[in-house]
């Protein structure tokens, strides 16, 4: 299997990235986000206590995403491998996702981090806002929580992978496609 960390802060690309990796490499695109988006979106109890940490730009509780994954990795047996966009985000999750894979006898390929400035990110990300409706897009001291939540609490992963030889820092500024054109050749180079 391929399971690919896809990696990066608030704004990133790492959406944006993930629906062209799926299509290139025919896998499934787990993003705790999104998932989350949809709980709020539907209601669900999950949604409503999931909303008011999301919209403040704090990291909801691991066990919740935690679970969440598992179920959807366990609704796509099969799958040629996953894309992990937005999750880990704490060291507890990556340890909870290492142990669960290892369970389902498969592992963690490699970790992409995305690299982009903090001002490019706010550009980005207020723009979107702009149109997305999203809550936490729509000022810049929540885009700075969440850039901070990263800082402090997401950012130590690299390390983690690194420790177990699977981080590699990809420039996350320039086209979309020069991105994905760098994000490929890594992916190449690592599987053969
Ligand atoms: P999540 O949905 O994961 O949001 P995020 O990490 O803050 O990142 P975004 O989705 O905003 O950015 P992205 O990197 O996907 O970039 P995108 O491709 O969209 O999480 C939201 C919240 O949910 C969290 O704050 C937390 O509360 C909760 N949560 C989620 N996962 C969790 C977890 N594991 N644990 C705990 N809590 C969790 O691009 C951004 C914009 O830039 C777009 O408009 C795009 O069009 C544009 N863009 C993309 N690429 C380029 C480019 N190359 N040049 C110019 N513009 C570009
Ligand atoms: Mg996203």
């Amino acid at each position: 299997m391929l399971n690919i960390v896809l990696f990066g802060p608030p704004g990133a690309g790492k959406g944006t990235q993930s629906e062209k990796l799926i299509n290139a490499y025919q896998l499934v695109h787990l993003s705790t986000g999104d998932i989350l988006r949809g709980e709020v979106a539907a209601k669900t109890q999950l949604g409503l206590e999931a909303k008011k940490l999301m919209d403040q730009g704090l990291l909801v509780p691991d066990e919740v995403v935690v679970g969440m994954i598992e179920s959807k990795i366990d609704s796509n047996a099969g799958a040629n491998g996953f894309i992990f966009d937005g999750f880990p985000r704490t060291t507890a999750q990556a340890d909870s996702l290492d142990k669960m894979l290892e369970r389902k006898g498969t592992a963690i390929s490699m970790m992409l981090a995305l690299e982009v400035e903090d001002s490019e990110l706010i550009k980005r990300l207020l723009n979107r806002g702009l149109e997305s409706g999203r809550a936490d897009d729509q000022n810049e001291s929540i885009i700075a929580k969440r850039i901070n939540e990263y800082n402090t609490k997401t950012a130590p992963l690299k390390d983690y992978y690194s420790r177990q030889g699977k981080f590699h820092s990809i420039h996350g500024t320039g086209t979309i496609d020069d991105i994905f054109s760098s994000l490929s050749k890594v992916i190449t180079s690592s599987v053969k």
